[in-house]
């Protein structure tokens, strides 16, 4: 087994290097390394100063997190850092790539710091649902003063090299090679006495407008306001104090089912791209065509220009044209105002619209986004096939036609795909990638690896009205249409749906999507609808009303006042004459029952998604309810969520209340055999360490 850390001494420099790929994560064999490095540093009387640094492209990326959860081996990290700083001789860390978390941490306890430009140096732990736990929320205020190091421990957020320097977190900004710079910097530093963040005066303030404000911004997550609790010890006079209150916080917060939620996402996130069985070569992608220009195609313009590709908008007729690149003109300087897009980028863009679909004869891959109606996609797609070169890709923005039928519209069905944005399509980090039987699969890797190029979370879809997300949004909001049928009120269900920890309750989604949206698909549906289906009157109501949601200035909430909704007597008055007219008794819902039923309607439905292989695995459905839904990441997506609630647990919930509804209430085959197996839906995921 190769050694995760070297040590070589040359001219009475000791260099100790970490190399672990893919991004030198502290794990017990290179905590023992780096320990026995600065041991043996200590004893070499030929060494005259160490440099810390990362072989491969980073410096450290932080503690293993696959190690959370487990027994901790000795020697700890922070017992590590702790001797790093301890040593009698001078020890600088060389920085590059990334410093995070622990990674950072180590730095913190080298005596000096020297960081590459473009390097980014961070403690993220807030966002794994844990704290800087080796000595960082201890050594950082010292350094940067109380009040910047909590907001960067409370954000999370990285700094660059420049502030870093400026604030006093790193001492310098190297210049050309790394060991270069690193050995100019060592030089200095010969015959020093080590320089101990330890020792740097106590650090005063108060932190606790910044914990209110944290608090108000984080709600529902402990990890934040916890870190900053132990940013506050660090104002005690005793530096082992600190760290032993920063070490016990940071020990409870492992345990939290939050910290395993957060960091099942994480490797959610990373494990979406790896489809099962697909690992053919994507092709090359550099000119989109987008065909339509309303809101997904403008946005979905928009999304490719940021990430720097050449785009062909092409519309109906030159009004439709000019309006959609107003549209995308006004994101991109918004891109620009948030610091997305730079200015000269924004100058001249590579965009052109058009209105006649030859302009898309050099596109490699076009993107439908028209009027959701099969006859006009096939009309589309058809016309498409006739104007793209060979090997171009042809895709649709559907949200829930069905993409084979649409295939079968050309001549090449092996090179459609369904490209299903989220709005704001330039927002939005979810991407179904709906791929139907006959679809090639290098024209699925390429989905992908246009995903990654968005910066979207591209997760593979199989074909089935709605696909995965918006199919089990279908069944977790009937749920909540039947309750507020049966007495809860639409404000009670949103209340307790953000008790839960979503940021919005599905009625005030309704009221951002437009109530049109939902009445157009009833009726579409309407035809197939059993003599059993409950319809939500009391919204065809609202929709009769005019009252279309946000855009109309009302919907379910009133928004001529209150730009975020206010309450309105009139929808409870709207809602309670439906009850009456369909001869329904209201009952009482209290919030925990209002979120069992939401909750195992949206697991049962997600079992379903599974067991039928809409969604390859139970981790794809958590990728597309954590960034397409706003699912709490720290509940770490539904199937993390129904694995750690117990699948009996909901099996019970969902008999029980099929005793009153038999027919909306029926368990999915898999969640029963996970529940009476001892299973978890875990099981299902190939590769997930959560
Ligand atoms: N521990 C274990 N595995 C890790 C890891 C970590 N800290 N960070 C990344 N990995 C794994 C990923 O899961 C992925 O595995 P895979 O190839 O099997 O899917 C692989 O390393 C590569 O990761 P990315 O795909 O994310 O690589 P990128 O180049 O895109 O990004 C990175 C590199 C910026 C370092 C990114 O991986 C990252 O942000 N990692 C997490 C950093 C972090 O949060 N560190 C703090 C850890 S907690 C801590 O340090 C506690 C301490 O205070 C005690
Ligand atoms: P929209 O009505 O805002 O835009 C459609 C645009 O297509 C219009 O500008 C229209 O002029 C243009 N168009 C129609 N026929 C055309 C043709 N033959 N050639 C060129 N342009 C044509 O609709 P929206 O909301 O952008 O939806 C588009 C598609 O995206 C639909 O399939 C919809 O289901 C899907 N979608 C919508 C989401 C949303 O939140 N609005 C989310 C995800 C998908």
């Amino acid at each position: 087994m190769t050694m995760p850390v070297t040590y070589d001494l040359e001219d009475g420099i000791a260099w100790i290097t970490v190399a672990n790929p893919p991004v030198n994560a502290l794990g017990h064999a290179v905590r023992a390394g780096l320990d026995a490095a600065i041991a043996r540093f200590g004893a070499d009387g030929g060494a005259e100063v160490a440099v810390v640094m990362g072989g491969g492209r980073l410096f450290l990326g932080g503690a293993d997190i696959t190690e959370f959860g487990k027994p901790v081996q000795a020697p700890s990290l922070p017992d590590v850092v702790n001797a790093i700083e301890a040593s009698p001789k001078p020890v600088m860390a060389a920085i590059h790539g990334a410093a995070l978390g622990g990674g950072l941490e180590v730095a913190l306890g080298c005596h000096w710091r020297l960081a590459m430009p473009g390097t980014v140096l961070g403690l993220p732990e807030v966002a794994l649902g844990i704290l800087p736990g080796a000595g960082g929320t201890q050594r950082t205020p010292r350094l940067i003063g109380l009040e910047a190091a909590g907001e960067m421990i409370a954000s999370g957020k990285p700094v660059d090299p420049e502030a870093a320097c400026e604030m006093g977190l790193i001492d310098r900004v190297g210049e050309g090679d790394l060991r270069d710079a690193a050995r100019r910097f060592a030089d200095k530093l010969r015959g020093k006495p080590p320089r101990r963040t330890r020792d740097r005066p106590v650090p005063t303030g108060d932190l606790s407008d910044l914990r209110d404000r944290t608090a108000a911004r984080t709600v529902g997550q402990v990890a934040p306001v916890t870190a900053i609790d132990a940013i506050m010890a660090a104002t005690g006079a005793d530096f082992d104090a600190g760290l032993a209150e920063e070490r016990r916080l940071f020990l409870d917060l492992v345990e939290t089912p939050q910290r395993a939620g957060l960091i099942h996402a994480f490797f959610t996130d990373r494990a979406v791209s790896k489809v099962p069985g697909l690992d053919a070569t994507p092709r090359d992608i550099a000119r989109i065509g987008v065909i339509g220009g309303g809101t997904m195609g403008a946005g979905i313009a928009t999304s490719a220009l940021l990430a720097g590709l050449n785009v062909t908008l092409v519309e109906r007729d030159a009004d439709s044209a000019a309006r959609a690149a107003a549209t995308v003109g006004a994101n991109l300087d918004a891109a620009v105002t948030r610091g997305k897009l730079a200015p000269e980028a924004r100058a001249d863009p590579p965009f052109r619209t058009a209105t006649d679909y030859n302009a898309l004869s050099d596109t490699d891959l076009a993107i439908e986004a028209v009027f959701e109606d099969m006859a006009v996609k096939r009309e589309v797609f058809a016309a498409l096939d006739a104007v793209l070169r060979p090997g171009a890709i042809l895709a649709t923005n559907t949200s829930y036609l069905d993409v084979g039928e649409i295939a079968a519209a050309t001549g090449r069905p092996a090179d459609v795909i369904g490209l299903h944005f989220f709005s704001p399509a330039h927002v939005m980090k979810l991407l179904e990638i709906v791929v139907p039987d006959g679809t090639a699969h290098d024209v699925t890797a390429t989905a992908f690896a246009l995903a990654k190029r968005l910066g979207k979370i591209g997760v593979r879809a199989g074909v089935c009205d709605g696909f995965i997300g918006n199919r089990i949004l279908s069944a977790y909001r009937r749920a909540a249409d039947d309750m507020v049928l049966d007495g809860a009120h639409p404000y009670e269900v949103d209340r307790a749906i953000r008790g839960f920890g979503f940021p919005m309750g599905p009625y005030q989604v309704s009221d951002l999507a437009g109530l049109d949206i939902g009445f157009a698909t009833r009726e579409r549906k309407a035809p197939e609808a059993g003599p059993h289906d409950r319809r939500p009157v009391f919204a065809d109501r609202l929709h009769h009303a005019g009252r279309l949601g946000r855009k109309a200035g009302r919907g379910y909430y009133d928004y001529a006042e209150d730009r975020r909704g206010a309450e309105d007597p009139a929808v409870t008055e709207i809602v309670e004459a439906t009850r009456r007219d369909l001869g329904l008794t209201p009952r009482e819902f209290d919030a925990d029952e209002i979120v069992a039923r939401y909750m195992a309607a949206m697991v049962n439905e997600a079992a379903r998604v599974v067991e039928e292989g809409i969604a390859a695995r139970p981790l794809d459905v958590d990728a597309v309810l954590l960034h397409g839904y706003g699912f709490p990441r720290w509940r770490g997506g539904p199937m993390h969520w129904a694995d750690q609630h117990g699948l009996a647990r909901i099996v019970a919930d969902i008999e029980r209340f099929a005793e009153h509804d038999p027919h909306a209430w029926q368990v999915a085959p898999l969640l029963r055999r996970l529940a009476e197996s001892g299973g978890a839906f875990a099981d299902l995921n190939a590769k997930d360490a959560a």
